[in-house]
């Protein structure tokens, strides 16, 4: 009796720590030309999305639909205003589901191509290290020098999760 009550606390637990696995994901903007780099990502409520301007100058701004130059009429919709060269904007992720679509309002970004999406509740998180470079795989990088950013946050909960699994098995066995 103990020893299953004990056993569902852990799982508990588990599930409770699953939820809270946030993750940061990187959009390199103007790295290759005016396009965001991923264009379209996944993410959950809890992320931050964090684009870093690579080249140039600018403006994050929600539309309201794929593709679109024009600002979005939601009342509070993501506008950024402008971010120079070299730094970047954070956004937090505060709803569970739907999409974002966004795009430069700089100058005239927008209409050469610089626009993107963001699908949240739909799957896993899109994965891109400190650089912003994405990797599908969801397996842990190799490597301590790879051992970074959101990789090294998965890899942290993934530990934690083992250990309650394990601590959970001893209690039942
Ligand atoms: C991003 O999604 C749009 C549709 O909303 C699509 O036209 C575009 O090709 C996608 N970009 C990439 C890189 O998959
Ligand atoms: C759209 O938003 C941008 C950035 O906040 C702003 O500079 C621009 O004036 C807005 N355009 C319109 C038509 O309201
Ligand atoms: C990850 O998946 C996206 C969308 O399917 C694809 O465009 C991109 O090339 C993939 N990246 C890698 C590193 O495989
Ligand atoms: C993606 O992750 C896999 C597995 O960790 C790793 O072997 C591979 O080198 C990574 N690729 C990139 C482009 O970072």
């Amino acid at each position: 009796m103990f020893m299953q009550s004990s056993f569902t606390l852990l799982l508990s637990l588990l599930v409770l720590i699953g939820c809270a696995s946030a993750v940061e994901i990187t959009v390199k903007v103007d790295e290759l030309g005016l396009q965001f780099n991923p264009q379209n990502l996944t993410a959950n409520k809890g992320d931050t999305i964090k684009w870093a301007m690579v080249h140039g100058k600018h403006i994050i701004q929600q539309s309201d639909s794929a593709g679109s130059c024009s600002n979005s009429t939601q009342a509070n919709a993501l506008s950024s205003g402008i971010i120079e060269e070299g730094s970047q904007y954070i956004y937090t992720i505060t709803q569970d589901s739907g999409k974002i679509y966004y795009f430069c309002a700089y100058s005239s970004h927008c209409l050469l191509g610089e626009f993107g999406e963001i699908s949240i509740g739909v799957g896993p998180s899109t994965v891109t290290d400190d650089a912003g470079t994405t990797n599908n795989s969801s397996a842990p990088h190799s490597g301590s020098d790879s051992l970074k950013g959101t990789a090294k946050a998965g890899i942290g909960i993934s530990a934690v999760m083992a250990t309650v699994i394990a601590i959970g098995i001893l209690l039942i066995g």
